[in-house]
């Protein structure tokens, strides 16, 4: 769905749909009256400023009011978007009212629709606005025979700004990447079909890469993840992606995430209910292959390196057992006391690479734990780093983007949590308090000094339930983060 930037008038624009954005306490009518929905009230003869007045239409944030056929204008359907109030506008507003305006047109196959909301709009917001209605159009349903949200076949944007419209649609299709190769289910989507996918995006996007098998990781030593990946009859898989954007000198930093294909938990069963979804436990590498698509696509002049753990975590005579003691890539002996604190033990050795290849900085996406959940909720991330100020950048990349997050302290005494009696660490805390923090310390054995940031995304990555601007399912969460952190390296 390629977008295409028009300046016609909204009232006289040939569509099967227009867009227009409604602030709270927008005048409509009188010298004051300026904009989209403005224009469109006066050429249907006051409709739009009646159905306000009347409650019907909402200038609420995401709140959207379809009009059928109404006089005086030329598309068939004029859809009003509430954009909230004027003064807290900024890009998540942009990107919600976008993303629930191409939603609720998406319940039908449309053909044109034609945007005219960024009356005023910075580029940024431009930008989340562009991305915001690519995700909101696409939903969960891809195996269904009769599809819930229908790609309209063109859309068009009013205004000028054609760079910002470009990065929104890159973006935009950088997490509908993500959100597709999480809701793929697990029988398809497996380390080694994760793997081909990153690499088709790899050779598309003019990336180097490099994907490992079994025999290289043994080779490599990385005996935490071979570990994780024992009881499965998949094999596992690690992927490296380049991005060589800035010159060899220049600092490179490393995008890294967990790819658990399938957690069930392992001989630490997981009961049926927590684990239905548990296709979702390779959103981390999802999202880093997201970014990484938009980061070669925006050719962004900077270096950058994504590595992911694929593996499944299953039940069989050859599963990893409590009371095993794994040897790391770094020569770190663990302790396993949980096989369902596997993601740890995969990022371990992920990490360890990332060290070794001379990352400058790193972060890590992990659906990691629901402590973390249980902390914050569904919709915020827990943000836990070795290095303050590098958090900070990592915090304030997430901020400007509208992604919800929030740190969690990473105090000393946590360490107590992961001693072992027969190894140098063991993979779970003494009892369930603190989970998600254990787990980030437990990481932090393996990064050495190099400053790294860890974002849980067990929360926000995958919904039960939808939101007006995107559907349920994988949210696609934190691309848009990785993407303004590489746009801030260097
Ligand atoms: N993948 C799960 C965490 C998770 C939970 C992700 C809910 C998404 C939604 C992870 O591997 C896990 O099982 N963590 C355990 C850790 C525990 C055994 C220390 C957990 O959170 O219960
Ligand atoms: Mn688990
Ligand atoms: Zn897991």
């Amino acid at each position: 769905m390629d977008i295409q930037l028009i300046d016609s008038s909204p009232e006289q624009t040939e569509a099967d749909a227009i867009v227009v954005g409604l602030c709270q306490d927008e005048t409509l009518v009188g010298a004051a009256a300026a904009g989209a929905a403005a224009a469109v009230d006066k050429a249907a003869g006051g409709l739009i400023g009646r159905l306000v007045e009347r409650k019907e239409i909402s200038a609420k944030l995401g709140d959207v009011q379809m009009l059928f056929s109404p006089a005086g204008v030329a598309a068939g359907i004029v859809a009003v978007v509430g954009l909230g109030p004027r003064e807290n506008f900024d890009r998540r507003a942009a990107f919600e009212s976008c993303g629930a305006a191409a939603k609720k047109l998406a319940t039908k196959q449309r053909g044109r629709v034609a945007y005219f909301v960024a009356d005023g709009w910075t580029a940024e917001q431009v930008e989340a606005g562009v991305c915001g209605l690519h995700v909101g159009c696409e939903g969960q349903d891809l195996y269904r025979a009769e599809k819930r949200l229908h790609v309209p076949t063109e859309v068009c944007w009013a205004g000028k700004d054609r760079v910002a419209a470009f990065q929104g649609q890159v973006i935009g299709e950088a997490m509908n990447l993500t959100r597709r190769l999480v809701n793929e289910p697990p029988g398809d989507m497996y380390p080694e079909t994760f793997a081909n996918r990153a690499a088709d995006v790899a050779f598309e996007c003019g990336m180097h890469g490099e994907i490992w098998d079994r025999e290289r990781l043994e080779a490599e030593r990385c005996g935490a993840l071979l570990a994780v990946a024992r009881g499965s009859s998949r094999a596992p898989r690690m992927i490296i992606l380049r991005h060589e954007g800035a010159s060899r000198n220049d600092p490179t930093l490393a995008l890294v995430g967990k790819g658990v294909t399938f957690d069930s938990g392992g001989l630490s069963l997981k009961p049926s209910d927590g684990m239905l979804t548990m296709k979702c436990d390779m959103a981390g590498a999802a999202t880093v292959i997201g970014a990484m698509q938009a980061i070669a696509r925006l050719g962004l002049p900077v270096n950058v390196i994504a590595l992911c753990g694929l593996v499944e975590n299953m039940v069989s005579g050859r599963s990893y057992k409590l009371g095993d003691v794994l040897r790391a890539r770094n020569g770190k002996t663990i302790e396993v006391h949980n096989t369902d604190a596997e993601g740890r033990l995969v990022l371990a050795d992920v990490l360890s690479v990332a060290v070794d290849r001379g990352a400058a900085n790193i972060v890590d996406l992990a659906t990691l734990t629901g402590a973390c959940v249980v902390g914050l909720g569904l919709d915020v991330a827990g943000v836990m780093t070795n290095d303050e100020a590098w958090g900070a950048r990592v915090r304030a990349a997430a901020d400007t983007c509208g992604e919800l997050n929030w740190p969690l302290p990473m105090f000393e005494h946590f360490n107590d949590q992961i001693k072992s009696d027969v190894a140098d660490i063991k993979n779970v805390g003494e009892g369930r308090w603190g989970g998600a923090i254990t787990a980030a310390k437990f990481l932090e054995e393996f990064v050495g000094e190099t400053p790294w940031a860890h974002i849980d995304i067990a929360g926000p990555a995958f919904r039960d339930k939808p939101k007006p601007y995107c559907d349920a399912g994988a949210s696609g969460q934190f691309v848009r983060t990785l993407v303004e952190l590489a746009r801030r390296w260097k």
